[in-house]
């Protein structure tokens, strides 16, 4: 290789473009926008429930009424997305409920729709909220059946659409799911709603203060047999791979931030629509940190999207949505 022409010039200073407030943003690489975030929400029965999730300081199990307040807030600070979790009245063996036409989700989707065409609802599709033992499928002989739990959520996603969902997103990284979905969308006369795949989905412990959330923590065991690994990255690509297969619209990495290698990985080589999930155990560190006044909570929070976003992600789901949208549009940096 050539050495580079310029060795012995001046020592160049980089300085120069970092001496003032619009210098810098002239240069500035990334930007995050409210239109690159998805706003997570949480649904359960009954009206003006309004039940703060104590692990997730601003976080709340909503009722549907509640539900369309934070829908309204949502759309008018520019965030072009929700994405729904529902907490149903019961739970059995067989998640009956998340398959229920009449459900919590599917009758939340309809008023959602109704009353703001344009907000975009994506459902979050899997099990574990609706089965008694919180695992994410269905279980024969004491194991999750990998086949026939997918049944039962391209069901599901089938009832979401019915209900108007714009998107299904499937987050419980069995074999075979979307394509299992989107055989069962084209089926049925929604050819046009897209899938959004947990594609590279760890086994984190970074989920603990979602499963308080959603009330979907497993009865025993866990859920390191669907999904991913932590230490392994090459695997990431044959997930991803499979899913575009199947039929995958946008692709995501989850979590977010112990996974920013993988989630370039799969930008640069698939060069997909990328979703990346800030989860609820970062959200929660950086509210205790900041409760504790050990770090300034909103910039942690900035630089923390703006890092998802620099790493490939096209679309972050956070529960930092609404207040970095409100940063972004009172703030001039
Ligand atoms: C359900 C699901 C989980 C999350 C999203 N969908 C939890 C899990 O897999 O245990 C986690 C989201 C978060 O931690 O914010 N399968
Ligand atoms: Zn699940």
């Amino acid at each position: 290789m050539n050495k580079p022409k310029f060795e012995n010039h001046m020592p160049r200073r980089l300085r120069r473009l970092r001496m003032t407030g619009p210098l810098r943003s002239m240069v500035r690489e990334t930007e995050l926008s409210a239109n690159d975030l998805i706003y997570p929400l949480f649904i359960v029965p009954g009206s003006n429930v309004r039940k703060p999730v104590s692990s997730m300081p601003g976080v709340f199990q909503l009722s549907i009424d509640e539900v369309m307040r934070e829908c309204n807030d949502v759309y008018s600070l520019g965030i072009p997305a929700v994405i729904l979790f529902g907490i149903p009245e019961l739970k059995d063996e067989i998640a009956s409920e998340a398959y229920n036409e009449h459900g919590i989700i599917q009758r939340a989707i309809r008023t959602i729709k109704k009353e703001i065409p344009d907000l975009v609802v994506i459902t979050d599709v899997c099990l574990c909220e609706y089965t008694s033992h919180g695992h994410c499928g269905i279980l024969k002989d004491g194991e999750i059946a990998n086949d026939e739990s997918v049944e039962l959520i391209a069901r599901e996603a089938l009832t979401h659409a019915e209900a108007g969902a714009d998107m299904v997103a499937p987050s419980d990284m069995f074999d075979g799911r979307v394509r299992a979905i989107r055989t069962m969308l084209d089926e049925n006369a929604f050819p046009n709603v897209p899938i959004m795949s947990y594609a590279a989905k760890y086994a984190s412990a970074y989920y603990g203060p979602f499963r308080e959330a959603a009330e979907s923590t497993p009865q025993f065991g866990d859920r390191r047999s669907h999904q991913m690994d932590p230490g392994n990255s090459n695997e990431a690509i044959r997930e991803v791979e499979q899913d575009i297969i199947e039929g995958a619209d946008i692709i995501m990495v989850k979590p977010a931030l112990p996974y920013l290698d993988v989630l370039r990985r799969i930008k640069d080589r698939f060069e997909m629509p990328t979703a990346a999930y800030n989860v609820s155990g970062e959200y929660a560190m950086i509210k205790a940190a900041a409760e504790k006044g050990w770090i300034d909570g909103e910039r942690v929070m900035m630089e923390t999207l703006l890092s998802i976003k620099r790493a490939g992600a096209d679309l972050i789901l956070t529960y930092f949505a609404k207040e970095a949208a409100a940063v972004l549009r009172g703030v001039d940096r």
